[in-house]
């Protein structure tokens, strides 16, 4: 099953993910560039060194300053002075050298990751077959493994940390050796509190994050539907903008009021860690100076032992912070992972055949049945062949499995039970890009892309995209005059983007039925594609058809039975069952179903 569930683990097993979690973003990282990976350790290691050395100067000039106060001082003094602070000069400049390559290394290294990590989700997502868009789930799944846009800053956090945990350690080992290593224990405990209180509730606001989902899916909807085109025309006519408001509006402050509740139980419970941190920290400065004054310490060892203090504390915070914020983008980067290692669907086994160059006999469709996850069947023993060259019409009430058996036999659903063969072979076994290449459809709920004239109807046989040759006599069998676009094929299509046409619907329709006679498929599936034209244009485009499509196999869907006359042979469908089969005059003849709908469309023409 491609849909997972967020599992509720115990917090080892969630802790042990996350070192996983971390582990697989550097193997991916080095994947997208080692070199990038290698240049930004070795820069942050060396920055571990700079406050250490800073530390150190500072604690030098002091002693320094006091001793050349001293009244009688030497003025050699002052030039150990002038050293020391040229020293810092060099060491602050080659801080800001090293953080500027930083910040550049950081910048491609990150650019290349978003790039990887789209180009990957791309990928998984061409792989994931039909049947699966029809469960909301997947679409949790995909806006989830696309929020791991967010491991993005977990590359900046984990870095990060290696600098900040040995600058951590650095201050705890001059606490320890020129205080007292119990003080330094101390602190180390405080870090130990403090992280794991950071990471429970970096874990509890991922939980509400990824529960909430659906929720801001929903929310996002109402928002495009507002300011989208799709909906701008009947929000207008049916006065919808007030009731989608509101809607939006709930919704968005249910998920808001959740939010803050965490929000404000994890401000207390880290301001009550604070306090406790400050009054400890302040406890040890306070035994510092009691300490200074036994062994008569001098200003400037005082000034740096208590800067290591005060500095370990604030990089407590620091430290805890972003150790949470690793926490949450791990995890964030593990719905990610977790959808880019999912088992590719359509690209499958090695005994996959490939789609015969010439069809010979037909298509042979046995006790085929089918169910979407509603569990009642939309196709039920359904029986019928197809001679290779026919013509065959479907034909039914709406909601019957038209559409259903289109999407069977171009291999979109597979059969919950029985068989569709092409010749001899099962659809199932079949190789996917030699069957499309060779089996092509229009259907009822087209396309429309946003894109030129060419690519619209390119898009049937993208090899064959600059044939002009080609393209002109696809739109000519589809009744289509290529005068109404300026630019010829070139011209934007849709009003999206700039600069763009847009087109009445059988105008459109007509550009997808180009798409299917640029193709070079021998078996072509058309599922209404005439339902938006005219009578009269219907009645033309689908004679040219089948006089155009000669030797080719077609089956059309359609709900206008005057359409069917020349068909070889026509399926009569209802509640998925296929109840009559046969020509025009044998199904006229035999009175059934099919000769009572023909009757009734006759008289609305007439
Ligand atoms: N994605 C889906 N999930 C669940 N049930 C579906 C889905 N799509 C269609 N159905 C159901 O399957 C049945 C057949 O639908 P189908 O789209 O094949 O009908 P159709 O004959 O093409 O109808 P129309 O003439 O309106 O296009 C209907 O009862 C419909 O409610
Ligand atoms: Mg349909």
């Amino acid at each position: 099953m491609l849909v997972s569930q967020h599992k509720d683990e115990s917090n080892d097993k969630k802790t042990f993910q996350i070192f996983k979690v971390l582990l697989k973003l550097f193997v991916l990282l080095w994947e997208v560039s080692s070199l990038h990976l290698v240049i930004l350790i070795i820069l942050k290691v060396l920055q571990i060194f700079i406050p250490i050395l800073q530390m150190f100067l500072v604690t030098r000039l002091i002693d320094r300053i006091t001793s050349f106060l001293i009244p009688g001082a030497s003025s050699e003094l002052f030039d150990t002075i002038i050293h020391i602070v040229l020293l810092q000069i060099g060491l602050l400049i080659l801080n800001s050298i090293l953080k500027s390559i930083e910040r550049i290394v950081m910048f491609q290294l990150k650019a290349k990751t978003k790039f990887y990590i789209q180009n990957e989700v791309g990928k998984k997502t061409t792989q994931i077959s039909y049947e699966n868009f029809e469960n909301p789930q997947l679409y949790d799944e995909i806006y989830k493994a696309s929020t791991g846009d967010r491991s993005l800053d977990l590359v900046d956090a984990s870095v990060q940390i290696v600098q900040d945990i040995f600058t951590l350690i650095s201050y705890l080992i001059v606490i320890g050796t020129l205080l007292d290593w119990r003080l330094a224990g101390i602190i180390c405990v405080l870090f130990v509190i403090s992280l794991i209180a950071n990471m429970k509730l970096g874990h509890l606001k991922f939980t509400q994050i990824m529960n909430q989902t659906p929720l801001n899916r929903k929310m996002n909807y109402f928002f495009s539907l507002l300011t989208g085109k799709d909906a701008a025309k009947e929000i207008r006519t049916f006065d919808l903008s007030n009731y989608l408001m509101n809607k939006w509006k709930k919704v968005y402050w249910s998920s808001y009021s959740d939010q803050q509740k965490l929000e404000i139980k994890a401000t207390l419970i880290l301001s009550i860690l604070d306090v406790f941190i400050i009054v400890t920290v302040n406890l040890i400065i306070l035994y510092l100076a009691q300490i200074s004054y036994i062994k008569q310490y001098s200003i400037g060892l005082f000034v740096a032992v208590n800067q290591a203090i005060t500095t370990s504390q604030s990089s407590i915070s620091i430290l805890s912070m972003q150790i949470s914020r690793i926490y949450n983008n791990a995890l964030y980067a593990k719905e990610l992972f977790s959808f880019l290692e999912k088992k590719n669907e359509i690209t499958g086994n090695h005994t996959e055949k490939i789609f015969p160059e010439r069809i010979e006999k037909g298509i042979y469709v046995k006790n085929l049945y089918f169910s979407y996850s509603t569990g009642k069947y939309s196709l039920e023993n359904v029986s019928f062949e197809i001679k290779k060259g026919q013509k065959i019409a479907i034909v039914g009430h709406n909601g019957a499995g038209k559409s259903t058996l289109a999407k069977c036999l171009l291999g979109l659903y597979n059969p919950s039970q029985g068989e569709i063969y092409y010749d001899d072979l099962e659809i199932r076994d079949i190789e996917r890009q030699s069957f499309t290449k060779r089996v092509t459809s229009v259907f009822q709920d087209f396309v429309r892309y946003q894109l030129t004239l060419r690519e619209n109807i390119g898009f049937g046989n993208v090899e064959k995209m600059d044939d002009e040759a080609l393209l002109n006599n696809s739109i000519n069998k589809a009744g289509l005059e290529k005068k109404i676009f300026k630019k010829g094929f070139d011209t934007q299509l849709g009003t999206i983007f700039n600069g763009g046409v847009d087109l009445s619907i059988g105008q459109w329709q007509k550009i997808s039925l180009s798409r299917a006679f640029i193709s070079e498929a021998e078996i072509i599936i058309l599922d209404e594609p005439t339902a938006a034209l005219d009578p009269i244009t219907e009645v033309e485009v689908f004679d040219k058809f089948l006089e155009l499509s000669g030797d080719k196999t077609a089956i059309f869907i359609t709900h206008r039975l005057g359409s069917c006359k020349s068909a070889d042979n026509i399926l009569v469908l209802d509640n998925g069952k296929l109840i009559e089969q046969g020509t025009h005059e044998e199904l006229v003849k035999m009175n059934g179903e099919y000769a009572e709908m023909f009757k009734m469309q006759s008289e609305w023409y007439l």
